[in-house]
């Protein structure tokens, strides 16, 4: 799921690859049947889910890139077409891998995708992002010109939130919009997020279950906002169309950063008095879950 924290805290010396960039090669050819029979499960229930659910960018750009049910994509075929539309591309690394590399491959373009794939067991949950996250979760979004730029402008940022310290505050953008975001188009509520619609579960959960808060995306709000990375979200921050994205990738982070430092963390399941609710949530998914442990 990309969470940036998680990067450095479970990337391993181990799982090190020769070349410093940690990316390796996919070796398309050397995927199983049963692992493209995973990628075909993956694809036919997701997409059967998607339509009214996902939003516009999301199908369009499904539509228009080599993309299929068959066979696990071959990045050098997407490359051909994601590189043309925007000016990115795919490369595949062996799972997570360091902050600082990931934000370096983003600042230039480069998506680190996990080669893998999970195993016929971990359909509805995966820690680590597999090559059905981030193929069939973040390319299709990588091909929009507006996600495209914010996500580059994301990993610029990251690098300069590293020197910071505040790395936390910067990560929590990400996580409520390229991973968890949502968007009120003209005929309802949609998702953009990779994370969501990579989910089978999710995606029914973030948008029709009437537990979640839905709230507009607010910068400082969300810089302050903590999330789960072990179950579905408590909250999903709205925006209204991808131009937000855009006006966020331009904006000087560091009197934002100045803001919030010191001041105290919401929590996920927190509505505020200042919060422009769209949907307010009954909470009872997180209420039951958190009377069973
Ligand atoms: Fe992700």
């Amino acid at each position: 799921m990309q969470e940036a924290s998680k990067h450095g805290a479970a990337a391993g010396e181990a799982g090190r690859p020769a070349r410093p960039d940690w990316t390796i090669d996919q070796d398309w050819d050397r995927y199983r049947p049963d692992e493209h029979g995973v990628w075909k499960t993956l694809f036919e229930r997701q997409t059967k889910l998607l339509p009214g659910r996902a939003c516009d960018e999301f199908v369009r750009g499904m539509r228009a890139l080599p993309i299929g049910p068959e066979r696990i994509p071959d990045f050098r075929r997407l490359n051909d077409v994601l590189s043309k539309r925007t000016r990115w591309q795919v490369v595949a690394v062996p799972g997570l891998v360091p902050d600082e590399v990931f934000f370096e491959h983003l600042a230039n373009r480069r998506f680190p995708a996990g080669q893998f794939i999970r195993k016929p067991g971990q359909l509805d949950y995966i820690e680590e992002p597999d090559v059905f996250h981030d193929v069939f979760g973040h390319v299709p979004m990588l091909m929009n010109p507006v996600i495209a730029d914010y996500i580059q402008a994301y990993g610029a940022g990251g690098l300069r939130a590293q020197k910071l310290g505040v790395l936390p505050h910067l990560a929590r953008v990400y996580w409520y919009t390229v991973e968890f975001g949502l968007v009120l188009q003209p005929d309802g509520l949609r998702i953009y997020g990779s994370g969501i619609v990579s989910s089978y579960t999710e995606t029914v959960f973030a948008l029709e279950d009437p537990s979640p808060n839905r709230i507009r995306f607010d910068l400082e709000r969300v810089m302050r906002t903590r999330y789960r990375i072990d179950d579905f979200q408590e909250v999903y921050f709205v925006i209204g169309e991808f131009d937000e994205l855009l006006e966020l990738a331009r904006i000087d982070f560091a009197p934002v950063y100045a803001r919030v430092s010191g001041k105290r963390d919401y929590e996920p399941g927190d509505v505020l008095a200042s919060d422009r609710v769209v949907a307010r949530g009954t909470g009872a998914y997180h209420a039951a879950s958190r009377a069973k442990h």
